[in-house]
């Protein structure tokens, strides 16, 4: 009984503390960053171009999330969590297929899906989807801006060969995209839906596939 007490005193706490956080602008932003902007909301900007742009832009908060973006780095190293840390332990991309060295592949650790962990030094799960693997380097993202990254995604020599089309297939199928918004116990999903994430692709696209400056 007492117990029950203190931890309902604590939840009280909390929406206390989160009642004090809500009003301030830092907030609001997080949670602008969290949702992702349907492709009706952009019918108002009138000029073609500019609304491509628009589009593009939200579609980087779903790009340049962690989630995404942890797999994409240009140089060997994939990275881990939200602060974006080089992965512990340390592992390379050994060769093209960004697979992990012998003996230290990818896969000795990430398995098929997400495992649920109990108790090992706070990582509440193990990531996992096949194939696990790091992006190629020509793909990789990690300090580019959002408008070279556009152009990234747009040139055949660096995206794997696609046409845009292809684009547009990878990122409304793709299973590792997908994983974005699944990220297994103790992640933070990618904003949005992977649903959403391909509509404003595909608007994108027939907007122009314009890049923002
Ligand atoms: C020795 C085990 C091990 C190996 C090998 C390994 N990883 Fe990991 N990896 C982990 C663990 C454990 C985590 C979870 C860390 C956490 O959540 O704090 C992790 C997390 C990650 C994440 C972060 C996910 C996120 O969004 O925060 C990425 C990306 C990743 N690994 C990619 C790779 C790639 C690519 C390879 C092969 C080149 C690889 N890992 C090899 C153990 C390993
Ligand atoms: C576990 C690692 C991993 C994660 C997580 C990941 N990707 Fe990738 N991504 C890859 C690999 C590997 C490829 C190359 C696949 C290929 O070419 O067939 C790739 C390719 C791509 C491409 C192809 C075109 C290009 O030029 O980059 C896009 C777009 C993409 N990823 C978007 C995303 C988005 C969006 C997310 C998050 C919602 C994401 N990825 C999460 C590993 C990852």
């Amino acid at each position: 009984m007492r117990y029950q007490i203190a931890a309902a005193t604590m939840a009280f706490t909390a929406i206390a503390f989160i009642a004090v956080q809500a009003p301030t602008a830092q907030t609001s932003d997080k949670k602008s960053a969290k949702t992702l902007r349907a492709i009706q909301e952009f019918n108002s900007i009138e000029n073609e171009t500019d609304r491509s742009k628009a589009l593009f832009e939200e579609m980087a908060k779903v790009i340049t999330h962690p989630r995404c973006i942890n797999c994409h780095p240009r140089d060997d190293s994939p990275r881990q969590g939200m602060d974006m840390a080089m992965h512990n332990p340390p592992v390379i991309r050994y060769d093209e297929s960004g697979m992990g060295a012998p003996g230290m592949r990818c896969t000795t650790c990430h398995g098929e899906q997400n495992v649920e962990l109990v108790g090992v030094g706070g990582i509440q799960s193990m990531p996992g989807h096949s194939p696990w693997h790091l992006a190629p380097k020509s793909m990789g993202w990690i300090g580019l801006s959002v408008g070279e990254i556009c152009e990234q995604l747009k040139d055949p020599a660096r995206n794997g060969d696609r046409t845009l089309a292809e684009i547009h297939e990878h990122n409304a199928e793709d299973g590792l995209v997908g994983w974005g918004w699944k990220p297994g116990k103790g992640r933070e999903p990618a904003p949005g839906s992977q649903a959403r994430f391909g509509n404003l692709t595909q608007a994108w696209i027939d907007t122009g596939a314009h890049c923002p400056e």
